[in-house]
C-alpha cells in the first residue's frame, strides 16, 4: 500500500489483469481464447487514447509469462524510445532473432505508440514480422490506423478500441472514489464523464486533481480545476452576445475569460451547444453556426484570441441584424 501511495491513480488503478479491463469485453473474451489455444497472431490494437490498449497488452503479457520470464520475454518500445529504421535492425532485430532459453512458447515485441513510427522503420518490420514469427509476436498498438503502413495492417489481426461508454465508467470511477473516500456528487460525476468524453485516463486524472484541490468533487469544482467554463458562465455569455451593445459583450466576455482564465476554444465548442438548443430562425442558426466553425478554424491555427473573440462578438452581432431585418419583413 504504501508502494502505491504516491503513484498517480490512472497507474494506481491500472488493471492488472484482463478480467479487470471494464470495456471491450468482446475483445478481450477475443484474446482471452487466442491465448487459451496458444495461438496469439500479431496484433494491431488501435482507437483514442485512454481506452485500455497499453493496459490490455500489459496484462496479456502478465497472463501469458511469470514476473521471472517478463523482462526476456518481452521487449516494450514506446515513444520515448527511437521510432526510426535504425531500432528494427538493431534491438528488434536482435530480441525476436535470438532464441528462447528458458520458455518454448514465443516472445512478445510491444511497439506502443507506433504512429511516429517512421515508414522507414515500418517497411524494415514487414520482414522482421513474417522471418521470426515462429517465436516472436508483434502488438502494434496506435491512435490512428491511417498511421500504419496497409502491409503491416495486413500482417495483423486488428482490434479497434473505441471510447468508453458512461456506463462503463461510472462504476469503475466509483470504485476509484471509494478506495480514495472522496466525495463526489452526482453532478460532479457527469461532468467528469462529460469532460472525459469516453476518456478512463482523463477521467481518472481530473478527478484526482479536483479532490486534491477541493474537499468536494461538485459540479462547479470539476470545471473550475480543468479551467472549463461553468453552465452559468456560458449563460452569462451567450446572454451578453444575444442582448448587449457589442462594446460591452466584448469587454465583459474578455473579462470573464482573464478573470477565470478560460480558453476561447472552450467557450467557443460550448457556446456551440448552446446554440443548437436555442430557438432561432433557421437562417440566422445558420449563419452563426459557419462563423462559428470559421473562427475554431482560425484558433486551430493559432491565432489571436482577442481578434477572433471579437469575431465572435461581431458574428452575432450580424445575426441579431438578420433577425431585426426578419421580423421588419413579417410586420410590413
Ligand atoms: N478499459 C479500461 N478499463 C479499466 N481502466 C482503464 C481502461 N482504459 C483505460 N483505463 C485507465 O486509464 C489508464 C490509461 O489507459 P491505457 O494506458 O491503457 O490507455 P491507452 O489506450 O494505451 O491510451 P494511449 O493511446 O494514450 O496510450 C489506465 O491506467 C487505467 O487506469
Ligand atoms: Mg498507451
Amino acid at each position: 500500500m504504501s508502494k502505491t501511495r504516491n503513484l498517480p491513480w490512472v497507474e494506481k488503478y491500472r488493471p492488472e489483469q484482463l478480467n479487470d479491463l471494464i470495456s471491450h469485453t468482446d475483445i478481450v473474451s477475443t484474446i482471452t481464447q487466442f491465448i487459451k489455444e496458444d495461438r496469439l497472431p500479431h496484433l494491431l490494437l488501435y482507437g483514442p487514447p485512454g481506452t485500455g490498449k497499453t493496459s490490455t497488452i500489459l496484462a496479456v503479457a502478465k497472463q501469458i509469462y511469470s514476473p521471472k520470464e517478463f523482462s526476456s520475454m518481452v521487449l516494450e518500445l514506446n515513444a520515448s524510445d527511437d521510432r526510426g529504421i535504425g531500432i528494427v535492425r538493431g534491438q528488434v532485430l536482435n530480441f525476436a532473432s535470438t532464441r528462447t532459453i528458458f520458455k518454448s512458447g514465443f516472445k512478445l515485441v510491444i511497439l506502443d505508440e507506433a504512429d511516429a513510427m517512421t515508414k522507414d522503420a515500418q517497411n524494415a518490420l514487414r520482414r522482421v514480422i513474417e522471418k521470426f514469427t515462429e517465436n516472436t509476436r508483434f502488438c502494434i498498438i496506435c491512435n490512428y490506423l491511417s498511421k500504419i503502413i496497409p502491409a503491416l495492417q495486413s500482417r495483423c489481426t486488428r482490434f479497434r478500441f473505441g471510447p468508453l461508454k458512461t456506463t462503463q465508467m461510472v462504476p469503475r470511477l466509483q470504485h476509484v472514489i471509494a478506495e480514495e473516500s472522496v466525495t463526489v456528487t452526482e453532478a460532479g460525476m457527469k461532468a467528469l464523464i462529460t469532460l472525459a468524453n469516453g476518456d478512463m485516463r482523463r477521467a481518472l486524472n481530473i478527478l484526482q486533481s479536483t479532490s486534491m484541490a477541493y474537499d468536494l468533487v461538485d459540479e462547479d469544482s470539476v470545471y473550475n480545476c480543468v479551467g472549463h467554463p461553468l453552465r452559468q458562465d456560458i449563460e452569462n455569455i451567450v446572454n451578453w452576445l444575444l442582448n448587449e451593445s457589442f462594446c460591452k459583450a466584448y469587454n465583459n466576455i474578455l473579462e470573464m475569460k482573464t478573470a477565470k482564465g478560460l480558453a476561447l476554444q472552450d467557450i467557443l465548442s460550448e457556446v456551440h451547444t448552446y446554440i443548437h438548443r436555442v430557438d432561432m430562425p433557421v437562417k440566422v442558426q445558420i449563419h452563426l453556426l459557419i462563423k462559428m466553425a470559421e473562427i475554431e478554424h482560425r484558433l486551430a491555427s493559432g491565432t489571436n484570441e482577442r481578434i477572433q473573440l471579437s469575431a465572435l462578438v461581431a458574428s452575432f452581432q450580424t445575426a441579431r441584424e438578420l433577425v431585426c431585418h426578419d421580423s421588419l419583413r413579417v410586420s410590413s
